[in-house]
């Protein structure tokens, strides 16, 4: 197959390109190569040749988002649109990413592949816009995902991931507070990118899906376990989301419940094995 991952040195983009280079022809772009926010370009970019565009670049950081609702709308809705409609007019296939953040976050049962997005913030609604233009296209996986860990993206303004920084907070500081009334699946990206191809060389049904480590944590717990795998000289104090200055509301309930695939290991497992 020759396949297009966009976002392609961002933390999952560069898992993905691992993943999918055995066997297949990958053009790994990034925004030097494609930058996804100005539609003639992708026009112009992409061809009728391609069997599978995997388009794993966002505007990513949720709180800045709230204050460039029109930039975050640019990267991460409206390429969508027109990914979305090349893939239907050429026969491609085109496998999208979304996040819990499109949920409230009220229900603590969490959410399935059908439950109604219904996003608290500016970043949650892009993607939720993102998820109705990459579904205009009935070959579309649109896989919710959430909490990635993994080594971060290689382009030069890509931010340490979740495990880097925790890891930096101990040596610098010595004590991390750490939120412990939000509630996810924390996934280990090198899990996800290896679900991805399974799920697209199966040739599953098109549709949502939900691809999640097994079990759930706060960032609290995460932390802490962090700690105590990587044997940190650190404290971890669980504190509540209010007492943290971010800008923009996360859902208390992030669990992406999946229904149609089989499970995979648990983030703890995951977690270990990436800290080796
Ligand atoms: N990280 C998470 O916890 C998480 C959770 C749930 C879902 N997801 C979803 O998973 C996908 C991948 O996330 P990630 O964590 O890998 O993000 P990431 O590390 O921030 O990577 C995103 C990539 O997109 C690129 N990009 C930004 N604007 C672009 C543009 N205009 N044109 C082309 N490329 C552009 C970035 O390039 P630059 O570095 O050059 O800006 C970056 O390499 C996203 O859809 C995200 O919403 C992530």
């Amino acid at each position: 197959m020759k396949i297009l991952i966009l976002g392609a040195k961002g933390m999952l983009g560069s898992a993905l390109v691992e993943q999918f280079k055995e066997g297949n022809e990958v053009l790994a772009w990034g925004r030097e190569e494609l930058d996804i926010s100005e539609p003639s370009a992708m026009a112009g970019a992409i061809t009728s040749d391609i069997d599978l565009i995997v388009n794993a670049a966002a505007f990513s950081d949720i709180d800045a988002a709230e204050a460039a609702i029109d930039d975050a709308m640019k990267v991460n809705a409206r390429p969508s649109a027109v990914l979305a409609d090349m893939c239907n007019l050429l026969g491609m296939t085109y496998v999208h990413f979304s996040s819990e953040h499109v949920f409230p976050g009220k229900d603590n049962r969490g959410y399935l592949e059908k439950s109604k997005t219904e996003p608290l913030q500016v970043f949650g609604n892009t993607k939720a816009q993102s998820e109705k233009f990459a579904l205009e296209n009935d070959s579309t996986y649109l896989i919710r995902t959430s909490r990635l860990f993994g080594d971060p993206g290689s382009s030069v303004r890509a931010v340490p991931g979740l495990v880097q920084q925790i890891k930096e907070q101990a040596a610098t500081q010595g004590a991390i507070n750490s939120v412990h009334d939000e509630v996810a699946a924390p996934t280990y990206v090198k899990d996800l990118a290896k679900a991805v191809r399974e799920l697209v060389d199966a040739k599953k049904p098109y549709g949502v899906y939900h691809i999640v480590n097994s079990g759930y944590a706060t960032w609290y717990q995460f932390a802490a376990k962090v700690v105590e795998l990587a044997k940190l000289n650190a404290t971890v104090t669980p504190v509540a989301r209010r007492e943290m200055p971010l800008v923009a509301a996360r859902p208390r309930y992030g669990m992406l419940v999946n229904t149609k695939l089989p499970p995979l290991r648990s983030w703890e497992e995951a977690l270990a094995e990436y800290l080796q």
